[in-house]
């Protein structure tokens, strides 16, 4: 059987012009235009081209956009700073603070002083603690992006088998939530599961979430299984892969996600979704 592919480029599509279209109706109603500071420390390369990517799709969705780079050293009072100054801004309605920061900088400080309702990356305890509830407000983007891809395709969740490898606040733990959210049975693999293989063969849907290369050989992949991939890794020769051998599990698996252009545009457009929903929150 050959896989087929979940496009997130599609779907994405789809998700930013409904965005737009939604901005467009706030503005000839009279509505503020929804507005997003993307706060970006240091100058990993990743981030500089994930966080440019954020600022170029709200421009393209008629969302203010307002950039703030930071160098590298930047102390945490510093950015806890702009934060206070971000969450009295009105202009402002979601705070995106990229991850990873810098040593000197504790994520989870930065996390907890974003308001609740300018949280459009949902890592605030508040908005993680109403999705364990099963009464989410603000979701992550990632794992929210992959329900909507799942969705998009008409895959079924309710009932299956699910496991998630990785269980970072970013990915792992928000999307084994979700996936409870829909009634999936969710099994939560880490650096100490004990026989990953075991496992990663059972899963009728499965989500690796580790920045791996290679992590998930394709042969572990079930026959008709879901796969999504998360990772995103760069090899030796430059070549963008994921946590999956994506070759041998497109062999088995009914669908898989590419990399890229799976999941990554997915984080990008639920962005946009989540600070439309800031927005519409605080009018
Ligand atoms: N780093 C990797 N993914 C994300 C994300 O979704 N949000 C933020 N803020 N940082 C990230």
């Amino acid at each position: 059987m050959a896989a087929r592919l979940l496009d997130g480029k599609i779907v994405a599509k789809q998700v930013r012009e409904s965005v737009r279209l939604a901005v467009e109706e706030r503005l000839a109603q009279g509505l503020r235009r929804p507005g997003l500071a993307v706060v970006l420390v240091g100058d990993d390369p990743a981030s500089g081209i994930y966080v440019g990517k954020k600022r170029k799709a709200c421009e393209e969705a008629g969302i203010l956009s307002k950039a703030f780079d930071l160098p590298a050293d930047t102390s945490q009072a510093k950015l806890l700073e702009l934060i206070d100054q971000l969450n009295q801004d009105e202009e402002i309605d979601g705070i995106l603070v990229q991850l990873p920061l810098p040593d000197q900088i504790d994520e989870n400080a930065i996390t907890e002083a974003i308001g609740p309702l300018k949280d459009v990356d949902g890592f605030h305890s508040v908005n993680i603690g109403l999705l364990t509830q099963g009464a989410p407000r603000l979701r992550p983007c990632t794992s929210l992006g992959i329900m909507r891809l799942l969705a998009a395709n008409g895959i079924d969740i309710r009932g299956k088998d699910a496991v998630v490898v990785g269980r970072s606040n970013i990915v792992g733990r928000p999307i084994a939530l979700e996936l409870l959210l829909a009634n999936a049975t969710v099994t939560i693999c880490h650096s100490f599961t004990r026989d990953l293989r075991a496992r990663v063969e059972k899963a009728e849907i499965l989500v690796a979430a580790v920045g791996k290369p290679g992590l998930i050989p394709g042969e572990w992949i079930a026959d008709g299984a879901v796969v999504v991939d998360v990772g995103i890794n760069r090899t030796n020769d430059g070549k963008l892969v994921g946590d999956v051998g994506f070759a041998e599990a497109s062999k088995r698996a009914a669908w898989i996600t590419p990399v890229p252009g799976g999941v990554g545009p997915m984080t990008v457009a639920i962005l946009l979704e989540n600070t439309l929903k800031s927005a519409q929150l605080r009018d």
